[in-house]
């Protein structure tokens, strides 16, 4: 699979993101997002163009950018999927979800495609524990997950079907996800709902029962 070239006009956008913060090396973590839209990985090129742009050397970059799981040193397909393999999803139907998943597509960890559509991978507790088996999709939320409901989502997203996220969402592509993770807008702010019934389910028992937390040594 052929890696975009990074642009001048890459290079601009790169630029708008290092002048949002009063110190530009902050803006490290959401520029290696804006390279992965670009080039769907983080190459090598799209480090030393980081710190090109940040004064830094590709050292220092690429320490960042092989510490997070999230930046792929590979090239990744138009869909990343994410399956929760942490002890609750597991106990619930992940461990089912992800051989469905890897036999479904012939792949297995951090694998991609033959026709670059899927990336997979195994992902940890998303904090979404409550509606669990989890997975994601470019980062967006199927909750309460089966493998049936598994085999439908990957048929839509093969056909190019209409996928929403559980949570309301419209799912696109991992590049369109990469390019928010960096700080573009991509207007959607209200399409998913803040929280659910069972998200606040815990609040409202300690509300119904006077329940508090005690205090931590040394908070006043
Ligand atoms: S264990 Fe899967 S979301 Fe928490």
């Amino acid at each position: 699979m052929s890696v975009k070239e990074i642009t001048a006009e890459h290079i601009e956008e790169l630029e708008v993101l290092a002048a949002k913060y009063p110190v530009r090396r902050s803006a490290l973590l959401p520029m290696l997002h804006y390279v992965q839209s670009v080039q769907g990985m983080v190459s090598p090129k799209g480090i030393q163009t980081c710190a090109t742009v940040l004064d830094l050397t590709p050292a220092e970059v690429a320490a960042v950018a092989t510490f997070y799981t999230m930046f792929k040193r590979f090239p990744m397909g138009k869909h990343h999927i994410g399956v929760c393999i942490n002890t609750l999803c597991a106990l619930l139907g992940g461990d089912d979800l992800w051989k469905e998943l890897t036999e479904t597509l012939g792949i297995g960890h951090d694998e991609t495609t033959s026709d670059s559509m899927f990336t997979i991978e195994r992902i940890e507790c998303q904090a979404a524990c409550t509606v669990a088996p989890v997975m994601t999709v470019n980062w967006e939320f199927m909750d309460s997950m089966d493998p049936a409901k598994l085999k439908e989502l990957i048929e839509k997203l093969k056909t190019g079907a209409p996928v929403q996220s559980t949570r309301g969402t419209l799912i696109t592509s991992i590049s369109d996800s990469e390019r928010l993770l960096a700080g573009f807008n991509d207007g959607k702010v209200n399409d998913s709902p803040d929280a659910d019934d069972s998200m606040l389910a815990g609040l409202r028992v300690a509300k119904e029962r006077n329940m508090t937390a005690p205090i931590g040594k040394g908070v006043r």
